[in-house]
This record gives structure tokens, C-alpha cells and sequence, in this order.
């Protein structure tokens, strides 16, 4: 499919996405959301992707939702349509594990975009932000509540009060990122790790990732029953014979995802 406002290539079972609207610091405006949520749930269905990397610019990852569009909506109009809901729903329901490679700025809807995706490879330059309390609003996709959960209560209050950005090694030590990269090197360490995950049982990779998923939902002993299960369940995969067959007789396990 043909995009505007988003770049997508496909190479070796990794979906690379890139964010193109430098001229507004890849605000998310409507069109943008609409075609990064078609894109994430087309890589989603498609047989040629693995996994799936999400990246911006070397500017910006995204400078949140686009202030312009919303300056002028009314209460009645973003109550009615429910503004933002559709956008986390669809991007959390992605099976495939999205990874986020951000250099610059991530701040408010792009810190929360960032922290949709399964885990963060941040670049050195990366700066993290909810500063929407700047233009008289709470964050609006998960920036009071995923971030409280990756970072705790205390950081969480003090990015969402203060409007302060955060750089990549205070993410880092924070846990809302899981490595901090060269700005140059970012793509290819984002991409490598994407690669690096289409080499195991895509099967395993969707159960991993709903096993952790899990952990933000449930608590510790349903997650720990929910994920007991899974585990159990994987003996009726072909995958769990192969690997663990391949183990013992010391080659490489040639996963089929079944
Ligand atoms: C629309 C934006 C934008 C945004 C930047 N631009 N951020 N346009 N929406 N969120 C535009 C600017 O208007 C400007 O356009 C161009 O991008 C370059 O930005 P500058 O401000 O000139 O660049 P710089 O001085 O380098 O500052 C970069 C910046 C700053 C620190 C990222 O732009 C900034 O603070 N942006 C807003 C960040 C923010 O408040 N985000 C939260 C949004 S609310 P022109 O045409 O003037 O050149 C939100 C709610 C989430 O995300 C709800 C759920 C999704």
C-alpha cells in the first residue's frame, strides 16, 4: 500500500516504519495514525514479516499528537469520537513484536506511541517528554499509566507535572528503555535485534509477547497460571520439539512456526 505521511520496507522478515513528516517533528495528525495503524496490522497479516521495527527521524521519533489539529476540537467532538481510543486499541492488539528505535524527541503522544511498542532502543540523542500539562492537558494514550508502570509512581508524577524531558541514559537507568545506542547505529542495532527475534518460532515470539503483556493486567498469580499455561501449551507446538530437539544434537533449530 501506498502511504503519505509513512515510509515502509520490508527486508529479510523485518517491517521497517518510518515516520515521515519532518516538517511538523512527525506530529501524530490524524492521516499518520491512520496509515501507521493500517501498516502495523498489513505487516501484522503478512506472511514476509517477523517482526517489526518502528522508527522517526534522527530529529524526532515524534513530537506527540499535532497541536494544530487539535487546537480547535471541542469536548463534544473528542468525547464523541472517542479521540485516541481507536489508535491504542489497534496498536496494541499487533500480534508480531514491535520494536521502537527512537533518536530525538518522543514526547507526549510520541513517548506514548514509543511505549505501545513492545520495548525502546534508544539512541543516544533520544529525549522523552509528557509535556502536555504545557498546553492544559494530561496525556491522553498511556502517558500517566504506562509510564507510571515502566518508570514508578515518583518519575512518572515528575515528567507528567513538570513537563521536563527525559534523555536516553536517565531512560535507560529508568526502565523505560532497554539499550542506549550510538545515533548512527541505531537502525542497524533496532534492526538486528528485529532480526535476531524473526529467527525464533514466530509462534513463541507472539506467546512471549502475550505472556508479558499479561504481567500489566493481571495480578502476580493469574499472570503466573496465565503464563504457566502457555508454557504447557507450547508441547502441542512442533517448534518445542524442534528446538529443544536441536539442543541436544547441537545444530541450529529450523523453526516452521507450528
Ligand atoms: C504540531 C508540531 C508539534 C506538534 C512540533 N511541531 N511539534 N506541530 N504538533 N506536537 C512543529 C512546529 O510547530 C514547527 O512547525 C516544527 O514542528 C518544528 O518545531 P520547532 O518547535 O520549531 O522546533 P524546535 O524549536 O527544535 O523544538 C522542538 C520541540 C517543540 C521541542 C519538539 O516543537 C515542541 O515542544 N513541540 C511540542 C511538543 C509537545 O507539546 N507534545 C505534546 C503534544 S500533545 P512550523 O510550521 O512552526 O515550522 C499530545 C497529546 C497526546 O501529544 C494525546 C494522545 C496521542
Amino acid at each position: 500500500m501506498a502511504y503519505e505521511t509513512i515510509n515502509v520496507d520490508v527486508q529479510d522478515h523485518v517491517c521497517l516504519i518510518k515516520l515521515n513528516r519532518p516538517e511538523a517533528m512527525n506530529a501524530l495528525n490524524k492521516e499518520l495514525i491512520g496509515e501507521l495503524c493500517d501498516a502495523l496490522e498489513e505487516a501484522d497479516a503478512s506472511d514476509k514479516v517477523r517482526c517489526i521495527v518502528l522508527t522517526g527521524s534522527e530529529k524526532a521519533f515524534a513530537a506527540g499528537a499535532d497541536i494544530k489539529e487539535m487546537s480547535e476540537m471541542s469536548f463534544t467532538e473528542v468525547f464523541s469520537t472517542n479521540l485516541f481510543a481507536d489508535a491504542n486499541d489497534r496498536i496494541s492488539a499487533i500480534r508480531k513484536p514491535v520494536i521502537a528505535a527512537v533518536a530525538g524527541y518522543a514526547l507526549g503522544g510520541g513517548c506514548e506511541l514509543a511505549m505501545l511498542c513492545d520495548f525502546i532502543i534508544a539512541a543516544e540523542t533520544a529525549k522523552f517528554g509528557q509535556p502536555e500539562i504545557n498546553l492544559g492537558v494530561v496525556a491522553g494514550i498511556g502517558g500517566t499509566q504506562r509510564l507510571t508502570r515502566f518508570v514508578g509512581k515518583s518519575k512518572s508524577m515528575d515528567m507528567n507535572l513538570t513537563g521536563r524531558f527525559m534523555n536516553a541514559e536517565e531512560a535507560e537507568r529508568a526502565g523505560l528503555v532497554s539499550r542506549v545506542v550510538p545515533a548512527k547505529k541505531l537502525i542497524e542495532e533496532a534492526t538486528a535485534a528485529a532480526q535476531k527475534i524473526a529467527e525464533k518460532s514466530l509462534l513463541t515470539a507472539m506467546a512471549v509477547k502475550e505472556a508479558v503483556n499479561r504481567s500489566y493486567e493481571l495480578p502476580l498469580s493469574e499472570g503466573i497460571l496465565f503464563e504457566r499455561r502457555v508454557f504447557h501449551s507450547m508441547f502441542a507446538t512442533e517448534d518445542q520439539k524442534e528446538g529443544m530437539a536441536a539442543f541436544l544434537e547441537k545444530r541450529e533449530a529450523q523453526f516452521r512456526d507450528k
